[in-house]
């Protein structure tokens, strides 16, 4: 990241679905990269975008009934608004479906087809569908996928197709890694990259015939064939600073400084990526960043095991800038990390609501109440001021080196551990009690010294969080929303005197049992307890083993007076048609009629039985809960089923009734 300009990107994401916290986390982290480099005054730029084509989003399309064209176009939208909620800075939204990008994409393969580093082979190999990769017998792992994270089975697959000649360039990309420990980040994935290019390079597949799938960018010199997503998709970082179609702005941008992946993307980025841009000459990239997997509790994210993340939600309930701390601050670089509503609660309150928020709302009632709102003068600096002085700069320094060093959590951690300092320092000089004993000097200096510490961390944290920390700043009396790093190098910035805003609260506390009952759905409390929407017997919902007691509730159940009970409204249904749910192993698709109504439900229990096993039972509904989306699909309602370890049986009626009868 050195050179004056400081190029960022993201992936670009598939969009065969609606975004959640893993692409929300790496779209924020850029943006807090681009901050900080736009802050130390780099010229920046900042690039994400949409994947577009290729299988998966040809199958999703599939399944919505559109054309693969009308999916992208409603998908993109969701990923767009979504940044713009998140307060994201990008200089650019790069589509693949764009003429600007495949016109370029169809140059450049051309271009190699003429120099034969593309030609024509006979295949015959393993496929893995949702990485969209070839693979020969003996990359595979255990007969699965090899890639990291994915380990799926693949197809056997024999047919004619187009190839890269990326085995050509093997020699030149392990030397290029080696003379250039900074290309791959962190090291352990160099070496990563460094043991899968033992084995000999196989030259790419970039094609695909359009007899098995048709939605890709035509290769120019066989209409027959489409281009595989990756080598199309990859091109992205360059169409989007304009190569191949304006040179100065190319020449400004490129090499990126920083490309930032998830560990699931590393192969395709530090292998097919570098040689792709070597075989047109084109400089590569300072940085490849790979960083680790967002996991829920213990679990992987995934839409099967369906405990994905709404970001949307999370940051309508949380607010945006909390959201974006926790991420960057709860995650170390590189590693996985857990993602669980209490860890976020826990680190809201501590470090957002307790030692910033509340110690901002603390020291401002003091300058109102007793320094007539204004900055006090400091007295003489003693050693506690200094002390405090330094801890403070001192993490603001941490801060800087952490973005350059890519340990933005650990930089965090400093200016959290400065604001734990900042209260100490507070509770040691007991400024209400010089107020009291009429001590000015005293009060003067500790709300000053006080003042400035939350000057210089709110500085340093206002790329993480721009429009709470301008909020701090305006409440600190300081002119515009940010203030650049020299003045986050210096104490006694502030100047005596000035107004300073009304207390305020920047984090109100969240309170444990305030947590939002839906964000639940999306979130899993812990690893341990089921997400309740995908699980008819979950302990939150009715369960059919939950058997009316007098009395006391046995424990650990806990007691519903009668009333609670009723809200909840229990119907028979009838199962029209049920259906497997694609790509998710536990759950069905259901079709119910619910007297005149027809509804349609989704249930975990595809692993007991097998759509046509159910079809005509009469089972029963609960009727009002609130509709969810499960996996994209909609459910209106849950049924109710017993469990018992493994097993798992449907409640249903014992004799016949139409269905929409209440059960009471
Ligand atoms: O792979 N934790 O798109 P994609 C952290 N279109 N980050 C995660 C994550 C998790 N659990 N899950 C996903 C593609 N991500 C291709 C990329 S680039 C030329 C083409 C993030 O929609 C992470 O950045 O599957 C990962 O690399 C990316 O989403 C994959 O997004
Ligand atoms: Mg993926």
């Amino acid at each position: 990241m050195s050179a004056g300009k400081f190029y960022v990107t993201t992936p670009i994401y598939y969009v065969n679905d609606q975004p959640h916290i893993g692409h929300a986390y790496t779209t924020i982290l850029a943006d807090v990269l681009a901050r900080y480099h736009r802050l130390s005054g780099a010229p920046t730029f900042f690039l994400t975008g949409a994947d577009e084509h290729g299988q998966k989003v040809a199958r999703a399309a599939e399944r919505a009934g559109m054309t693969p064209q009308e999916q992208a176009d409603t998908t993109v939208v969701r990923f767009q608004a979504l940044w713009k909620r998140l307060g994201i800075t990008n200089d650019d939204f790069i589509r693949t479906t764009e003429p600007r990008h495949t016109r370029v994409v169809q140059a450049i393969l051309k271009d190699l087809h003429e120099r034969d580093d593309i030609y024509r082979a006979e295949y015959d190999g393993w496929y893995c569908v949702p990485c969209e990769r070839f693979y020969t017998e003996k990359d595979l792992v255990d007969g699965k996928c090899p890639e990291a994270g994915c380990g799926r089975p693949v197809e056997r697959i024999t047919e004619s197709n187009y190839f890269f000649r990326m085995s050509k360039y093997q020699g030149w990309l392990v030397d290029y890694i080696r003379q250039h420990p900074a290309f791959i980040r962190p090291d352990f994935r160099r070496n990563e990259t460094l043991g899968f290019l033992r084995k000999p390079l196989n030259d790419l597949c970039v094609s695909r015939p359009k007899k098995r799938l048709s939605w890709g960018i035509e290769l120019p010199f066989d209409r027959d064939f489409v281009t595989y997503v990756w080598f199309d998709a990859l091109v992205n970082y360059i169409t989007g600073v304009g190569y191949g179609s304006d040179d100065a702005l190319f020449r400004r941008w490129w090499p990126a400084s920083c490309q930032l992946i998830g560990k699931d993307i590393l192969t395709t980025h530090t292998v097919y990526w570098p040689t792709m841009l070597k075989a047109v000459n084109a400089p590569i990239p300072e940085t490849i960043f790979a960083h680790g997997w967002w996991l829920v509790g213990r679990d992987k994210m995934s839409k099967t095991e369906g405990n994905v993340v709404d970001p949307m939600a999370f940051a309508d309930r949380y607010g945006v800038d909390p959201f974006r701390y926790f991420l960057m601050a709860e995650m170390p670089l590189g590693q996985d990390a857990s993602f669980t509503e209490e860890a976020f609660v826990r680190r809201y309150n501590t470090d957002l609501a307790n030692d910033l928020g509340n110690m901002l709302s603390r020291v401002l009632k003091l300058v109102h109440s007793h320094a007539g709102g204004c900055v006090p003068a400091p007295g003489a600096e003693g050693a506690e001021e200094a002390h405090l002085r330094e801890a403070t700069l001192q993490a603001a320094r941490a801060m800087r080196t952490s973005v350059e060093a890519m340990e933005l959590d650990r930089g965090l951690a400093s200016l959290a551990a400065a604001l734990r300092e900042t209260n100490r320092y507070f509770e040691k000089r007991r400024p209400w009690a010089s107020a009291k004993a009429g001590d000015a000097t005293a009060l003067g200096t500790t709300l000053y010294h006080a003042l400035e510490a939350l000057r210089v961390v709110g500085g340093m944290l206002y790329p993480v969080m721009p429009e709470k920390m301008a909020e701090l700043r305006a409440a600190l009396g300081l002119p515009g929303q940010t203030s650049d790093f020299d003045d986050l190098t210096r104490w006694g910035v502030l100047a005596a005197g000035r107004r300073v805003g009304e207390p305020r609260s920047l984090f109100p506390r969240i309170e444990p049992d305030s947590r939002d009952p839906k964000l639940a759905t999306a979130v899993k409390k812990d690893a341990m307890t089921p997400t309740p929407q995908t699980s008819p017997t979950s302990p939150t919902g009715p369960s059919a083993s939950t058997a009316p007691t007098s009395g006391a509730a046995p424990v650990g159940v806990t007691a519903i007076a009668f009333d609670e009970f009723q809200k909840v409204q229990l119907r028979t249904a009838k199962i029209l048609e049920a259906y497997k749910v694609e790509g998710a192993d536990k759950l069905l698709r259901i079709v119910v009629e619910v007297g005149e109504e027809k509804r349609q439900i989704v249930a975990g229990i595809a692993k007991h039985y097998a759509p046509e096993q159910i079809v005509g039972k009469t089972i029963v509904l609960v009727y009002n809960l609130a509709p969810a989306k499960i996996r994209s699909v909609e459910s209106n309602g849950m049924l109710l089923a017993a469990t018992r370890g493994e097993q798992m049986r449907l409640v249903t009626l014992d004799g016949d009734l139409p269905s929409g009868a209440m059960v009471k």
